[in-house]
Parts: C-alpha cells; structure tokens; sequence
C-alpha cells in the first residue's frame, strides 16, 4: 500500500557554518539577547538538539530547553507574550497554534525537517481519503495543515501509550510521517496500522553493522536509541525513547559508558545531568553510508546566537498560522496534552471517534 506513495525527493541542506566567535564576543552576544528578551517580553524555548549556547542561554533566562511534547506544553503555560522557539518549523508553527494570540519568533523560518518535508499536504490527504475507517494520527514533525487532517497528534514521548490506547480501543490507525517509529509502536502494542514512508535523515543514518562492532569494543556501555532509527538499530538499543527518556536513562543507568543514536546536540544536557559518564556517539559510517548529516541536524543547526540576537532586534521570521487554521489543528494537539496530563493522573481517556 505505501509503496504506491511517492514522497518528494528531500533536499538536506548543508550544515550552516556560523562565523567561529571569542567567549567575549558570545559574552557580548549573549547579554543582548538577555536585554533584548526582557525588553520583548519575551522567552526562549530550546531544542535539545540546537547549539548549547542557546541550549543554557534558554535555561539561563527562564525558559526552557527540552523535547518537542514539553515545548509545546511550556509555552502554554508561560506568560510571556513573544515565543521565541529555536528548534525547526514544526516546533514554532505548533507553539502558534496553542498560543494563537501570542508573538511566535524563530532564528530561520528555513529551519524545516525531513519528516516534515516529505509529507505534503495534498498527498496525505488523499492518503487519509482513501482510509476514511481509519484513525488518523500524525507525528508533531509536520505541517499545521497535516495535523488539522489529523485526529491525533503525537511526540516521541507520547506515541506509544497513544497507540496502545487506541489499540485497545480496536481502532485501525493510519500512521504518518515517521516510518520507522510507527513500525516500532506497532510493534510494541500490535496495532492495526498503516504507514506513511517517511524518515528522519538524520537518524536513518545510523549503522546497524558498525554500531555491533562498536558495542562489542565496548560492552559495558548502555545503548541509546531514539526510535527515528532504524529497526536494526532500535533492535540493539538498552533503551528506546523521546531525547527527554535518553538524557534521563544517561542519569539513572548505572552504566559508565553510553552509545547514543540521536543528534549530537543532545550531548549538552547529557553532560549536565551525568557530569562523570563517558558518552559515545552511535556510528554513522559503515555499510551504506551517507553522511549528509553525521548526527547532526542541518536544519536545527540554522539556530544560532546570531540570528536569534537578529530576530529579537528585528521582529523578524515570525511563524504566522491563520486563527482558523490553529483552530482546527488545535484538537488534535491538545487531545495530545490532555492524554499526557490524564496519563500522569491516571485517568481513564476517551477518543475522537467516541468509543
Ligand atoms: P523529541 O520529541 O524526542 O525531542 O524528538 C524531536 C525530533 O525532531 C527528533 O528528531
Ligand atoms: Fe526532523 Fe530528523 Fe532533524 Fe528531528 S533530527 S528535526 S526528525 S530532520
């Protein structure tokens, strides 16, 4: 069934090179920003994959850095009118959509995602048209208009709780865009699922071969695997989960050693929370190798304390998403947010399609 979708060819940009700074020249930068925050009224919401200065410059100033389920939560509780999400398109249009009435600023509105990229519109529409008994559910990485097709929305760390529950339920899901995690939550909970073909670049390129020889160089380490991976990979992994559940497996786990299959980006708060653990990077060299992205985003590379000092100057690369189209993609974020409150009360929850 999939193999008849035809996604669009992604193009991955190269990674931005950012003129190198002097720590006073970042000391100077970074003091603009702070004044520049405050004078704006605003808070910086920071992916654990973007540059660490903006990473701790985010903490730092009260807000926050964190996984995509958790940026979209803060910002709804924050009280500053003016979001400024450091992160990819996805993360700001989502934060416009539950703050429709707030200012929504990001460092490069060119900052997509491959995920998102590769799930046009039109096409999962007539996708989700052609299953109309199935239950729609949608990674956050995608368009504000993919998700108000959708009747769920999910993150990484929400997804499989969401599946098992509507599994339970007996609902037969279609699943878009992330290939590799659908099949990894089917897995798990034995849905009905369909799938749309997409994929993560960044974390198809992990190596399965090479990451076996690696763990055998090192077989005390624990390994760590965000589920964008592959099945082959995830199959080797300690612990599968959001990049929230992989920094808090680096605290918890007894091990000294850690291979990590995420972004690299990641390694700043793991060495915050795990000061004295020794943290590997999962190979993407081997067998097949592309490389584009080595583990490491392109597009959450294009956040830097330059251009965000430039857009809080400015008030430019502001995330517009029309009020009627927030509303509509809003139901199916917040059933998201209300399923992860009810889940942490334990709460029984019900679905879209009432049963
Ligand atoms: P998390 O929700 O786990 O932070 O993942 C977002 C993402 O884009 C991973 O590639
Ligand atoms: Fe998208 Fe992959 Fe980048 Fe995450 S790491 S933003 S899924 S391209």
């Amino acid at each position: 069934m999939t193999d008849k979708i035809h996604i669009p060819n992604v193009v991955v940009p190269p990674h931005p090179e950012w003129p190198k700074l002097s720590e006073a020249e970042k000391a100077t930068l970074k003091e603009k920003i702070k004044r520049l925050l405050k004078k704006q009224d605003a808070v910086l919401v920071a992916h654990y994959y973007t540059d660490s200065a903006l990473q701790n410059l985010a903490e730092e100033t009260g807000g926050c850095v964190a996984d995509s389920l958790e940026m979209a939560r803060f910002g709804t509780t924050h009280k500053a009118s003016t979001l400024v999400v450091a992160g990819v398109r996805f993360m700001g249009e989502t934060s416009k959509i539950l703050n429709n009435e707030k200012r929504v600023l990001m460092p490069d509105l060119a900052a997509t995602c491959s995920l998102d990229e590769g799930c046009p519109y039109e096409l999962f529409a007539s996708f989700c048209d052609e299953h109309p008994d199935h239950t729609v559910v949608v990674y956050a990485n995608t368009s504000a208009r993919v998700k108000a097709r959708s009747d769920w929305v999910v993150t990484s760390g929400i997804a499989l709780p969401i599946i098992r529950h509507l599994a339970e339920k007996g609902e037969k899901i279609l699943w878009g865009p992330d290939r590799h995690l659908g099949h990894y939550v089917q897995k798990l909970t034995g849905a009905e699922m369909i799938f749309w073909p997409g994929s993560c670049v960044v974390h198809e390129e992990f190596r399965a071969v090479a990451l076996e020889r690696l763990r055998k160089v090192h077989p005390d380490a624990a390994v760590l695997v965000h589920p964008e991976s592959t099945e082959a990979v995830i199959a080797q992994a300690d612990v599968v989960g959001s990049t929230t559940a992989l920094i808090e497996a680096v605290a918890k786990l007894p091990n000294r050693e850690f291979i990590v299959a995420t972004d690299k980006g990641i390694f700043n708060k793991m060495r915050q929370v795990a000061p004295g653990k020794i943290l590997l990077e999962a190979p993407t060299v081997g067998e097949g190798a592309t490389c584009q992205s080595c583990a490491y985003c392109p597009w959450m590379g294009m956040n830097s304390l330059q251009n965000l000092a430039e857009v809080l100057e400015s008030g430019k690369n502001e995330v517009h998403v029309s009020a009627e189209l927030a509303e509509k993609a809003r139901i199916p974020i917040r059933r998201m947010l209300d399923f992860a409150e009810n889940l942490k009360r334990g709460v029984c929850i019900s679905s879209p399609s009432g049963s």
